[in-house]
């Protein structure tokens, strides 16, 4: 029987060691908490990294690791201290992520990185070739790994091969000055079907084949080596049900059943009369706009003084990829903005933000959901979002406001959130003002186009219309091939 497999970096669960014991809590990040929920099903095998260093592991460990991933229908791609700084730290996360999100001043091109990212797609490649066979449907994500499609493909060329890019694919302009951008274009036309989140991104990456690999492209088909490719859009969805049925779940909580956290929210609510709460919730990352969105706060209690002692801001960040220098210099200015703005506004009764740096188990999310009456998202750029999503899908009495940056991939598909530049921060202050005075059957309307179109397009569907394009694409190639 043929089988499906999912590749990608990280694996959805992340494993820690302590005293030879293995701890696993769930991996943070859209790509993993967004497709943990098709590979839930159990008809998949799920490859990639654990988290874990190749030298910080025996024998025995490296088994127990094996075994554990194994129970979740997942195997582990090990990778070294070296692959580590060059292929993740490195080439990865300092040179394909900021290009990708426009951030050219934070791009390294490096030699050593590059060879590294070739030696560790291999290393994937192998471990894919080994659980596969020639029929297989492989489904590939991300940008770790965009030449394991053409590996795969040399060597199973009768496998469906899929591939989904989770963040922006940069115009034509910007990916122009990556060094290696043949090889890398080459490598994602291993793929039968690219996947991307918007329509923008899918006619980024045509533009880059037709103008650097001076392919012809006819609509959304590609005609490479004998092969045809296609390439669409499929904007990722979440779990509704989940949040919503959580939401729902957590509303009927009597007082013991409550978390530590959801009393503290409580307490602020119903200590000030007309108090509100702004929520943010991401990875420290500098694509997500955090400074821009803590100084907008910050003019926003300058320019609406009626708001202080009343609105309190909860900034959730979750750590991520802290050997990278410019994730430590963000940390540092993320502090410094929390102190300052505290410092300067704070009374005895009232601090105007609460800033975890942290991860959170899924249930305190959900308290953090219901509780807040704004989401305050404001990526510089990001493919998705899916916190945009999780948040309306939260709010089973239709109230709440999503504040949302024009520069997410989410926001293509939430008009009824208030849109906002993540840059104009006169902007912001006015639109935080009128989502918090907004009236509640404003709020209602907006939130059910809003929770109607998250329920339909959920991720099960997405993943269900990714399959069964790729599948429509392979049989367009046999049609091709018997002609
Ligand atoms: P990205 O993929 O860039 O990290 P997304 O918003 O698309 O951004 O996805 C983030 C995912 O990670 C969401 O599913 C969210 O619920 C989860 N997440 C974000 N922050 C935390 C946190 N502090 N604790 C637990 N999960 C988090
Ligand atoms: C984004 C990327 C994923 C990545 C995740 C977390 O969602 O698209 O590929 O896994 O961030 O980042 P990390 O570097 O911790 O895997």
């Amino acid at each position: 029987m043929n089988k499906t497999i999912i590749v990608s970096n990280r694996l959805p669960l992340q494993i820690d060691i302590s005293n030879d014991k293995l701890r696993i809590t769930p991996s943070v990040g859209g790509l993993a908490t967004g497709m943990k929920s098709v590979h839930e099903e159990g008809k998949t095998l799920w490859i990639g990294w654990s988290g874990l260093k190749e030298e910080d592991l025996d024998d025995t460990l490296t088994r127990k690791v094996d075994q554990a991933v194994a129970q979740e229908h997942c195997a582990a791609v090990s990778l070294t201290g070296k692959d580590l700084d060059n292929f993740y730290y490195g080439f990865s996360n300092r040179t394909l992520w900021p290009l990708f999100h426009y951030f050219m001043e934070y791009t390294y091109f490096e030699n050593i990185q590059w060879e590294s990212y070739k030696r560790v797609n291999r290393k994937f490649a192998d471990m894919v070739l080994k659980h596969t066979d020639d029929g297989d449907t492989i489904w590939i994500h991300d940008y770790q790994l965009l030449l394991l499609p053409e590996l795969i493909k040399r060597e199973r060329p009768n496998a469906s091969i899929g591939f989904f890019l989770h963040i922006p694919f940069p115009s034509y302009e910007v990916f122009r000055t990556m060094p290696w951008r043949e090889e890398l274009l080459r490598g994602m036309l291993g793929a039968d079907l690219l996947g991307f989140h918007t329509y923008d991104y899918e006619r980024h990456f045509l533009s880059s084949v037709r103008r650097i690999l001076r392919l012809d492209t006819h609509f959304n088909e590609i005609s490479y080596e004998g092969r045809t490719i296609r390439v669409d859009s499929f904007p990722m969805g979440i779990d509704y049900r989940k949040f919503h049925n959580a939401a729902i779940a957590h509303g009927r909580q009597n007082e013991a059943q409550k978390s530590d956290l959801q009393k503290r929210l409580d307490t602020h609510l119903l200590s000030t009369p007309g108090a509100k709460m702004i929520l943010s919730i991401d990875r420290l990352d500098y694509t997500k706009g955090i400074p821009n969105r803590l100084r907008a706060f910050e003019y926003f209690l300058e320019k609406y003084p009626q708001f202080r002692e009343k609105v309190r801001f909860v900034l959730l960040a979750v750590p991520s990829r802290s050997n990278v220098p410019q994730y430590q210099l963000l940390k540092k200015e993320t502090d410094e903005l929390v102190g300052r703005i505290n410092g300067r506004f704070s009374s005895v009764s009232w601090t105007p933000i609460w800033y975890f740096y942290r991860s959170m188990p899924f249930e305190n999310l959900i308290d953090l959901y219901t509780s807040c009456d704004v989401a305050l998202i404001t990526p510089i750029r990001d493919g998705m979002n899916l916190v945009a999503k999780e948040y309306i899908a939260t709010r089973v009495d239709q109230s709440g406001i999503l504040v949302l940056s024009e520069m997410a991939g989410a926001a293509k598909e939430m008009n009824e959130a208030l849109l906002i530049n993540p840059n104009n921060f006169e902007q912001i202050a006015d639109t935080l003002k009128r989502a918090l005075e907004m009236p509640v059957e404003e709020q209602a309307e907006r939130n059910a186009f809003l929770q109607q179109r998250l329920e339909r397009y959920s991720v099960d569907k997405w993943a269900g219309e990714f399959l069964k394009a790729l599948r429509a694409t392979r049989k367009l190639h046999h049609v091709m091939v018997s002609r």
